[in-house]
């Protein structure tokens, strides 16, 4: 039985339509309430969200390490990209953990925030979230990690971060 189906009161028309309405604004509610103030971080600000496809999986048939470092690499750059106005270079994965496998078709939330902001370079912390499939709305982190990035000219070379 569908959950529509067996969640409706055993009447049709107007009224069954409103009751669904009702329950279906209701459950989106909830999933937002859920997902702003339980399971997902509300001081970090949402930088990538991406779904891993069958190409991107390991021989166990979970998603590659490497193919999440490198959406990792990729949202972790995007708030020091603010600082940096211009060319920047990953000079270190200070840290990453996978919490929990990445499977086929989760959406993956990319959560990040700055913790350190040098003479040249930016440090983030980036947490990844998935929403598994069809169990949307329900949030696992997955990973979690801490990268710098480094302003550099045109030779390649460090340079002082821009004045904000
Ligand atoms: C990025 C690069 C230009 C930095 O050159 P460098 O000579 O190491 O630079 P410095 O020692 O002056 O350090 C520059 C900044 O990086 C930081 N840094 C350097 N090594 C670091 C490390 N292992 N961990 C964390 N931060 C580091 C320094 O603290 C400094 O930051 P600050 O000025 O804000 O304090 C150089 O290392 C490089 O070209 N690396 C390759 C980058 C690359 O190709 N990335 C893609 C990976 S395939």
């Amino acid at each position: 039985m569908s959950l529509e189906s067996s969640a409706l009161p055993a009447n049709t028309g107007a009224s069954a339509t409103t009751a669904a309405t009702a329950q279906g604004a209701a459950f989106a509610a909830d999933l937002e309430t859920r997902a702003l103030h339980g399971q997902l971080p509300t001081d970090k600000e949402l930088v990538l969200k991406v779904i891993p496809m069958p190409r991107d999986c390991n021989a166990n048939g979970d998603i590659f390490g490497g193919w999440v470092m490198a959406q990792v690499d990729l949202a972790g750059a995007v708030l020091p990209a603010r600082y940096v106005d211009g060319r920047m270079a990953t000079v270190a994965v200070n840290q990453f953990i996978f919490k929990q496998p990445v499977r086929v078709g989760d959406i993956l939330s990319f959560f990040s925030e700055i913790t350190r902001v040098g003479r040249t370079s930016v440090t983030v912390h980036v947490e990844v979230y998935a929403e598994r499939f069809r169990s949307q709305g329900n949030y696992v982190k997955v990973t979690e990690a801490s990268l710098t990035y480094v302003a550099i000219d045109d030779n390649g070379m460090p340079r002082p971060l821009p004045v904000r």
